[in-house]
């Protein structure tokens, strides 16, 4: 699938030299896609080179989130040109759905659609590469953390108690294949009202705290439940962009800071499964 050289994750068709990210939740719905493009806009800000590969093939909405437009392009009949917006660099399934697909590259089948998003892309230099992992601990996500060893878990959640146990349950499985976790984000931590600047925990408290606790992890940030933010989100307009003062996108800027800025050098130990380890397509 890649090799690693010279500390850094090599791709058939580029490199990825700060970090594999897969952003990871318990249940679908606390904001795993919204905080990955988010996200993937603040790293750009500060400067890095950015891709986001979404890998929740059945319930893709990167897209939509990021207001992907174009569609991809292909070059030599083979290598697919992922196309940017908002400076990162996207490939989602969402560009193999719909009539425009190049025909030469249908729909990539399910099951190789990860191989075939990690080699057949021309990624480029990329210093983060983002993976919105499907949500739960499914084949799907199991199946893809298994093959990435040098991807680090970052886990979204929100304060309530359900979500929060079924967040440790991803964990738990990332900790059984010794897949670092970078940290957790605790999304919809708090309404705080417009008028009087009250806070109302609407989803309870604590939850992102006390899973850091059970992972043995660090609780990035908390972000709070932000009206624009959803309507950005449907929109294709992400709130770091669109607007950069909110309270919303500070808190994301600081989650980048410390993601960019922690200890962290691919394990050369690890090793990546190989192409014959029973990945062909089926
Ligand atoms: N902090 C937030 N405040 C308000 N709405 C949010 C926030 N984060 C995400 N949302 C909204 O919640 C819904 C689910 O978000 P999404 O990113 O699709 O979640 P997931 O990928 O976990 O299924 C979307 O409508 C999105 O706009
Ligand atoms: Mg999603
Ligand atoms: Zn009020």
């Amino acid at each position: 699938m890649y090799k690693l050289e010279d500390g850094i994750i090599k791709l058939e068709n580029g490199v990825i030299k700060e970090g594999l990210i897969a952003v990871a939740s318990g249940k679908g719905g606390v904001g795993k896609s919204t905080v990955t493009v988010n996200l993937a806009i603040a790293l750009a800000e500060m400067g890095k080179s950015v891709g986001i590969l979404d890998a929740d093939v059945h319930g893709f909405s990167i897209p939509r989130i990021i207001g992907l437009k174009d569609s991809v392009k292909v070059k030599d009949k083979k290598l697919i040109i992922p196309p940017v917006v908002n400076n990162i660099k996207v490939i989602s399934m969402g560009s193999f759905t719909s009539e425009k697909s190049p025909v030469v590259w249908r729909a990539p089948l399910l099951s190789g659609a990860l191989q075939q998003f990690l080699q057949e892309v021309e990624w480029g230099e990329l210093d983060y590469l983002l993976l919105d992992l499907p949500p739960g601990t499914g084949d799907m996500a199991l199946d893809i953390m298994q093959k990435l060893p040098h991807a680090e878990l970052l886990v979204i959640t929100t304060p309530q108690t359900t979500a929060v146990n079924v967040a440790g349950r991803i964990g738990k499985v990332a900790e059984g294949l010794d897949i670092d976790i970078i940290g957790i984000i605790e999304n919809m931590s708090y309404y705080q009202c417009s008028d009087c600047g009250n806070k109302e925990f609407i989803f309870g408290q604590g939850g992102g705290q006390k899973l850091a606790e059970e992972l043995n992890t660090v609780l990035l940030g908390q972000l709070p439940l932000d009206i624009n933010t959803r309507q950005g989100s449907d929109q294709g307009l992400p709130i770091v962009k669109e607007d950069p003062e909110a309270e919303i996108s500070q808190r994301y800027r600081e989650i980048s800071g410390k993601i960019d800025s922690r200890e962290h050098k691919f394990d050369p130990n690890k090793k990546p499964l190989a192409l014959s380890d029973g990945l062909a397509c089926h």
